[in-house]
């Protein structure tokens, strides 16, 4: 038995897994009849864990499912390392064929075997120098996924990072592969609105109306708050009314945020005790607390302007118009030169998000954290 039902990071057994009934559903659907899919949504508010959900559902057994995140991926040869080791471990574990004979169809990638020192289990390990050939590489791959013997499922999680490569043509090379393989459909993922709008949707782009798009509303609050009083009534615990409100709205659904609360509030309470308002308050007081290591280093490092522009933003929390000379000078701002050059950094760091002309702080935890600073009161 796990010691807190509500996970706020690494995989979600499926008992505490939240809702999100309709949407497997309809990836189902949709992966299943042809379709390849674009998931896109706000940061934090469970894109992943879906994909990884969607994947342990009995209707994929009949298909390979592999699962490949790009986040950390800066070139064509990273993905190629990381595309390469997901699915030599999958089609592997699968029996599909042995070992060596998938590594022979991979043989532009150069991995190299070796077994852990201690426990003698054997891992698979390539390293971004032996890639001499990434576009070769990739070919090889998608061979591979082509000659299987079951159908695939792709995920690539964070895909808008291929637009950040220094390869122009990358594209332009999946998707003129993607469009031939009949046996493989394709999930893309990602959070950054408008790279994979630009991707799919601009008639000039090789992604071009290649999918379906698919978006991810916040899960209903009545849902959620279903969850809760059943996570907790697994451990004895109870939850006062109107408190999953209280933290919804605090959190605006982001699952992420709430998920969050609700762990640090669980571990408040003891067996028999309930779940209330004043607890859920302490327990957001804690997470501002424990997040204080992350960004007061966080902060030291941001110039002046910078900083002053994200403290003007959180304290609105949706703000528009800020060009404009009275945002400018309600928040002692030097000039509009000085907030677009701040904007264009905090932007690229991923602290700011733009959604219908209204900026946001991306960390919701950042934002109750920069308010706090500010001597603002947590209602
Ligand atoms: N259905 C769910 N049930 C329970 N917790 C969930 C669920 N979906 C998401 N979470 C919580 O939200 C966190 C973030 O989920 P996930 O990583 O899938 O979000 P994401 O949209 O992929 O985020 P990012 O934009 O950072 O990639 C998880 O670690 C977990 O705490
Ligand atoms: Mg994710």
């Amino acid at each position: 038995m796990i010691q807190n039902p509500f996970i706020t990071s690494g995989e979600i057994p499926e008992q505490y897994f939240c809702d999100r009934d309709a949407e497997t559903k309809k990836l189902i659907s949709m992966l299943t009849t042809g379709s390849n899919v674009c998931l896109v949504a706000p940061r934090r508010i469970g894109k992943s864990k879906l994909i990884k959900h969607l994947f342990a559902q009995p209707e994929m057994e009949k298909y390979y499912t592999i699962y490949i995140d790009l986040f950390h991926t800066s070139s064509l040869r990273e993905l190629v390392q990381t595309f390469g080791t997901a699915v030599v471990s999958v089609l592997q574990t699968k029996g599909e064929k042995t070992l060596a004979k998938i590594l022979s169809g991979l043989r532009s990638i150069g991995f190299k075997l070796s077994s852990d020192p201690i426990t003698g289990v054997p891992t698979l390990g390539v390293e971004l120098g032996d890639i001499q050939s990434p576009e070769l590489s990739v070919n090889e791959i998608f061979d591979m996924l082509e000659k299987a013997n079951k159908p695939c499922i792709v995920a690539f999680d964070e895909f808008q990072q291929i637009v950040n490569y220094p390869e122009k043509n990358v594209e332009a090379l999946l998707r003129g592969r993607i469009q031939h393989l009949a046996n493989c459909n394709f999930i893309f993922c990602g959070s950054q609105r408008h790279l994979i709008a630009e991707m799919f949707m601009s008639s000039k782009r090789p992604f071009y109306a290649s999918t379906e798009m698919m978006g991810l509303k916040p899960i209903p609050q009545d849902t959620y708050t279903e969850f809760v009083k059943r996570m907790l009534d697994q451990f004895g615990k109870t939850l006062q009314d109107g408190t999953v409100e209280y933290v919804y709205g605090l959190a605006q659904g982001n699952t992420a945020f709430m998920q969050r609360i609700f762990h640090f509030a669980f571990n408040r309470i003891g067996k028999g005790e309930e779940c209330t308002q004043m607890v859920v308050k302490l327990a957001f007081a804690d997470m501002l607390d424990a997040a204080e290591d992350v960004y007061q280093p966080l902060l030291s490092r941001l110039p002046e302007h910078q900083k002053m522009l994200l403290y003007a933003i959180a304290k609105v929390g949706r703000a528009q118009k800020i060009l404009s000379g009275s945002f400018i000078r309600a928040n002692s701002l030097k000039s509009s030169s000085s907030v677009q050059a701040a904007l264009k950094k905090l932007l690229e760091m991923d602290l700011l998000s733009v959604e219908n002309g209204e900026y946001f702080v991306t960390d919701m935890l950042l934002q109750y954290y920069l308010q706090r600073m500010l001597g603002m009161p947590m209602e």
